[in-house]
Order: structure tokens, then sequence, then C-alpha cells
């Protein structure tokens, strides 16, 4: 083993102070050997140079007078502790002794006592621990059972990741529903170009066309989309006014209830195409507006006499994508909210397979700050999915604007880059274990590294996140090509 240093100064239970005399990185492995548990593994939580060299001294320094600086590096680690017979990781309960060697950690301690392990049936892997060849994986009966956030200021590396998560649950055959607000996700059909990384990482490149469906409410823009339709009849007068775009309830919501009892005194099964008809004609700004909103809905195909059903929805082991490119936000919310309802109704009956519900752009659907129409739905699932096997997860990029009470319920979160302050607070008051070196170090990640928490590790990992199998669908549009 390398020794790399020393321990001085008082030594606590959960930390101590250590000189290096070899060079380690912040959020490195070390171990101590301890007198009654052999080796502990410790991570180097942060690192500084003391020196004696004072402000004038400084001032004063020629070209080459650096020699002739005293200088030492030293280190605060934390414990994070050993596995005892029963394997459960513990700490020791008396400090170490100082002066006592620290060295850098090898492998099979460190895998040991952050339990990475292979398992095949249960691991969704997601990359390695960072300077080292561990696999991370995520235990995906966790994933379902609790739910996941996935952090990141904007180009972070969220949908990547988030990519990286389905091929794993695909390849798992783990039913999925994605909300896709900018229809990136149809890439995961696809199989990736190979690169160096994926030797390194043994990925091999794979498309899931067979895997992957998509519905959209607008097939003429995403053409790859089937039309995602909703039931005219099943769908509330006051929904109806969003689908049309109509924020001024007061003023459209009586008039629109008259055509609907008109509507439906003629045919039951009446459709949009009936109701613009009925319109058509009506005297005023209201009933023009009205007729103009509906006839645009009818083009739109989202409301039919039937919606698209569950069953062709939700398909075992498969995944959905919901391309909402192109589609209002407001209507998106509904479009969220009615489909989140009507999983988890059926999930609670039992009606359709455990399924793992992703969110992208979840802010915009769990806003903090003023509501959604999908927020109510969306903060049930996070605080009762867990019990009907309704896993729930949630992408943003504004930790700080989404429902608190949604992410605290994220018991695995995959952290990366996050540099406003407002997020990054909010990330720290919902993570447990998370040190201040750690909330440091997320805010210079380098795209591709991950903090994750939870996911089955009782402490936070940095990962180096696995190149995709498939195409990922969102690189950045440069505005002006070279
Ligand atoms: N692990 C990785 N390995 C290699 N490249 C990556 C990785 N993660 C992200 N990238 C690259 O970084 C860019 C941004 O990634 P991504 O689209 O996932 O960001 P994002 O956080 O989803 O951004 P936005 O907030 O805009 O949705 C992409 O071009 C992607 O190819
Ligand atoms: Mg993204």
């Amino acid at each position: 083993m390398e020794e790399i240093g020393r321990i001085f100064g008082d030594v606590g239970l959960g930390q101590f102070h250590l000189i290096l005399t070899q060079p380690v990185e912040r959020g490195d492995y070390l171990a101590v050997a301890d007198e009654q548990h052999g080796q502990v593994l410790c991570q180097l939580d942060d690192l500084h140079r003391k020196s004696d060299l004072d402000v004038e001294r400084a001032a004063s320094l020629g070209a080459d007078d650096g020699g002739a600086i005293h200088q030492n590096l030293l280190g605060l680690a934390r414990i994070l502790g050993y596995r005892d017979d029963a394997g459960i990781v513990k700490c020791p309960t008396i400090p170490f002794r100082p002066g006592a060697r620290v060295f850098r950690a090898e492998e099979p301690l460190i895998a040991e006592v952050l339990g990475l392990r292979h398992h095949a049936a249960t691991g969704a892997y997601v990359g390695l621990l960072r300077n080292h060849q561990l696999r991370v994986e995520l235990d995906i009966n966790q994933l379902v059972q609790r739910h996941v956030s996935v952090l990141a200021k904007t180009g972070g590396g969220k949908s990547y990741l988030l990519g990286v998560l389905i091929e794993e649950l695909l390849r798992h055959k783990v039913t999925c529903v994605i909300v896709d607000p900018h229809g990136e996700y149809g890439s995961l059909r696809f199989a990736a170009e190979k690169n160096g990384g994926h030797a390194r990482f043994g990925v091999e490149s794979q498309g899931f066309a067979r895997q992957v469906q998509e519905y959209s409410p607008d097939v003429q823009l995403n053409a790859n989309a089937k039309p995602l339709t909703f039931s005219l009849r099943s769908t509330d007068p006051r929904d109806l006014l969003v689908f049309l775009g109509l924020t001024n309830v007061k003023t459209f919501l009586g008039p629109l209830k008259q055509l609907l009892d008109r509507a439906a005194a003629t045919n039951a099964e009446f459709s949009v195409a009936d109701l613009v008809r009925l319109a058509e004609g009506g005297e005023g700004a209201v009933a023009e507006t009205l007729h103009e909103r509906l006839e645009y809905l009818e083009q739109t195909k989202l409301l039919g006499p039937v919606g698209t059903s569950l069953h062709d929805l939700v398909k075992k082991g498969e995944a959905t994508l919901l391309n909402l490119r192109g589609v209002a936000p407001d209507v998106q919310e509904l479009v969220v909210a009615r489909i989140a309802s009507t999983l988890f109704e059926n999930r609670k009956k039992d009606k359709i397979p455990p399924l793992f519900l992703v969110i992208e752009e979840a802010h915009n659907f769990a806003p903090q700050q003023g509501t959604a129409t999908s927020s109510r739905i969306l903060k049930n699932i996070a605080s009762e999915g867990r019990k009907f096997g309704l896993g729930l997860c949630v992408v943003t990029q504004r930790a700080a604007r989404i429902d608190k009470s949604v992410l605290s319920q994220c018991t695995t979160q995959l952290i990366l880059q996050v540099t406003n302050p407002l997020d990054l607070k909010a990330i720290a008051q919902s993570i447990e274990g998370l040190t201040d070196g750690m909330t440091e170090m997320i805010q210079s990640l380098p795209v591709g590294t991950a903090l994750v928490t939870g996911g089955g590790y009782h402490t936070p990992l940095f990962c180096e996140v696995r190149p995709r199998a498939t195409r990922h669908g969102g690189e950045s549009v440069p505005i002006i090509v070279a």
C-alpha cells in the first residue's frame, strides 16, 4: 500500500487532519489501520497548503526565491468506516492515534466498505467510481420503490445521465413512462457511435427500437409519434378551456358549457367537429374566439370520441415517450396531470405493471412557487407512489424552483454540476450526509461526473457517468456555425 501521509493534531471520531507527503486529490479514498478493526476507509474532504510566507516576504520575493518557503500540504479526512463480521458499516469508537500512517485505499477495501458490487439482476450500471475501475450500480428496486431526482445546471448532463438510466431500466425490462417536453428521447431507439469510452467502461452500443414507443399530442411536428388523444366526454369543461388555450374562465366557461349541452342534446357521442359546427356563425367576439379555438383544437386531434387506451400507452418492459415538443405550456401541464392521475389510479388497482415515471423539466410541472395543473398529482405520487409501485424521477436545472415536498421525497439523487447558490442550498437541504466539501465540489464537477446519493449506498459517491449505449438526443444547437 502506498503511504501518503500522517495524522497530526487533535483527532476526532468523525474526522482527522493529516499532513500529506504524496499528491492526493479532494474526494480520494484513504485507509488507516485501526488496532481493533483493521483497515478503515476514509475520504479526503479538504486540502490546503500551509506556509510561513507572510505578506512582506511575498512582496519582496525574487523570481527564483520559491524554494526558500517552508510549506506543508495539509488535509482533512472523513472516516467512512469498516465492515464488521455481520457486514454492517461501522466507525471505530476510539480515535486514531496522532502520527498514524495514512495510505491510499486499495480498490478491494473501497468496494467492500462502499458496497460496490456487480448485481446482474438488480443493478443499474450508471458509471465508474471516480478515478477507479469500480462499477457504480443503483439498486433498481430502490429506484422504483423510492424516488429519484436528477439535478444539474443547464447543459450539466442531466438528459445524458437519464438516458443511461433508462437504458439500464430497459435492459432489465422495467416499464417506464417519460414526459419528454423537448422530444429528446426518441434517440434511445438508435445505437450510439462507439468511442474510446465504451471500451474503458465496458459498454456495448445498442439501440432499443423494439422497447421504445412514442406518443405526442402533435404528430405533425413529431412525425415518429403516435397520436396521444384524450376522450372528449371525460374532459371537464374547465380542462377543455385549457386545451383551447383560453385562460379567461369567467368569460368563456358559460358559453362553452352551453355549446357542450347543445351538442350532447343532439348526439351523446359528439366530437370536436360537432362543437365547431355548432359554434360557427355565433355572434360577438366571445363566440368568434370559441369557434376559432375549437377549429384549432380539432386539427390537433388531442380530443377524440375515445382516448388513447391505457394498455396501448403502458406496455410491460417498454418505455413510452410522451413527446410534448411544440405543445403550449398549459396544455403540457394538463396532459401530464391527466396521464399521471390515470397511471396512479390504475397502479393502485394493479391494472398496469409497476413503473417508473420520469418528468423532465419537473420545475414546470411541480413548481415551488405558484401551481401548475399537474402539481397536486405529482405531490401525491411523490408521497404515496412508492406504496403502489409507482416510482417517480424528477429532472430539473432549478432545484430551488421545484416543489420542496417532491424533492425531499427523492431518496436517490444524481447531482451533476450546479453553480447557482439558491439551487445548491435547496440540494444541501434535501440531502442527508452531504458535507461542506462535497457541496463545494458540486460547483466544479466536470461534465460527465455525478454525485450519487442513496440508490442503495450509505455514503455519497462521485461517479464518472458511463457512455451511452444509445444516441444522445439533447445535443446543443450551435447558433453560429463555424
Ligand atoms: N457523461 C457524459 N459524457 C459525455 N458527454 C456528455 C456527458 N454528459 C453530458 N454530455 C454532453 O454535454 C452536453 C449537455 O448534456 P445534456 O443534454 O445531458 O445536458 P442537460 O443537463 O440535459 O441540459 P439542459 O438543461 O439544457 O436540458 C451534451 O452535448 C452531451 O453530449
Ligand atoms: Mg436536458
